[in-house]
């Protein structure tokens, strides 16, 4: 039987009171944005966030006439929904990003933060984002890397086993991957995404630099340094703008669901839930979540 890739949950866990707040990482969200505002287009139609959590990266959010945040974590979304509101531009969706329940040609642009470094079967998770965004839409990445300079000093007076130049995916810790950029740009190039710009962040992730210097002049260095990443890529996290290679398309004024288990892209939403014409599955909209992970009782 076919092995589905395990899926790190977030049901229940505050991601961003136990990884942000007071946590002493106010440079590397920074310099985060930083990258972003370079390599994320400002506008566009309907902009895709793939694990999404609580919508930190909303700022990016107001360019757009539609925007989808995905997460596997009803409770993250739940957040994002307490501080971003129930306007009508913001969809939130609860699905696994393996299967996610969108018609393809759906998105123009897609964005990926801190996410992909959850993802065992990453050729799977580019072919979905890949099947997705409509023609040569934008697809901004971030990832993990295991060959920053960090690593590999500790490789070098051996005081790590794990090569970080071997170019196989790393899991420092249970379904945690770091990845290898040229590994990476292989993947997604098996998919079809061509690589447009690379930015290098968080040059300075070093805690002795970050007590000395105000996170805001620090990041500010940072994104000096961030299109350094043409060239090398050096930094414990990369980020890409990429364009998918699909034939020229519409992005559709109208988003269209689609049936995460038997793919038909029939759904239509009555007393509470998306129901599938094609599997009778019927999937619940909670409190304004599309809740596309368990179906209701048949
Ligand atoms: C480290 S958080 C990053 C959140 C956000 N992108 C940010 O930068 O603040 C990773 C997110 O990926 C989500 N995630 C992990 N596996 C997933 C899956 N299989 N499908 C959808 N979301 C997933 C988690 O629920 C979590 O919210």
């Amino acid at each position: 039987m076919e092995r589905r890739p395990r899926i790190c949950d977030y049901e229940g866990s505050d991601y961003r009171a136990d990884f942000w707040e007071g946590k002493g990482r106010e440079y590397e969200d920074l310099a985060e944005r930083i990258a972003l505002r370079h390599l994320l287009p400002a506008t566009g139609q309907r902009l895709l966030d793939i694990g999404a959590g609580f919508g930190r990266l909303a700022e990016f959010y107001g360019g757009y006439q539609q925007v989808v945040l995905l997460d596997y974590s009803q409770s993250s979304l739940r957040q994002a929904q307490a501080r971003l509101g129930r306007d009508g531009s913001l969809v939130y969706v609860a699905a696994n990003f393996y299967a996610m329940p969108f018609a393809g040609d759906t998105f123009d642009v897609a964005l990926m933060v801190r996410a992909i470094h959850h993802v065992e079967d990453v050729p799977a998770l580019l072919g979905e984002v890949a099947r997705v965004l409509v023609g040569a839409g934008t697809f901004v990445l971030e990832f993990a890397s295991k060959c920053h300079l960090k690593a590999i000093l500790r490789y070098a007076l051996r005081r790590q086993r794990w090569s970080p130049f071997d170019p196989t995916p790393y899991e420092f810790a249970e379904m945690n991957f770091d990845f290898h950029p040229a590994w990476m740009r292989q993947r997604l190039n098996e998919a079809m995404f061509h690589v447009k710009r690379t930015r290098t962040v968080s040059h300075f992730r070093l805690p002795l630099l970050k007590r000395l210097i105000p996170a805001h002049l620090l990041a500010g260095l940072d994104g000096l340094c961030q299109p350094s990443g043409a060239w090398w890529q050096l930094t414990p996290s990369v980020f890409v703008r990429c364009a998918a290679g699909k034939p020229a398309g519409e992005v559709p004024a109208i988003l269209h669901f689609r049936c995460p288990v038997c793919s038909s892209e029939k759904l239509q939403e009555s007393g509470g839930a998306m129901a599938c014409a094609g599997c009778g599955r019927r999937w619940p909209v909670e409190d304004g979540i599309y809740n596309f992970k368990t179906p209701l009782p048949a």
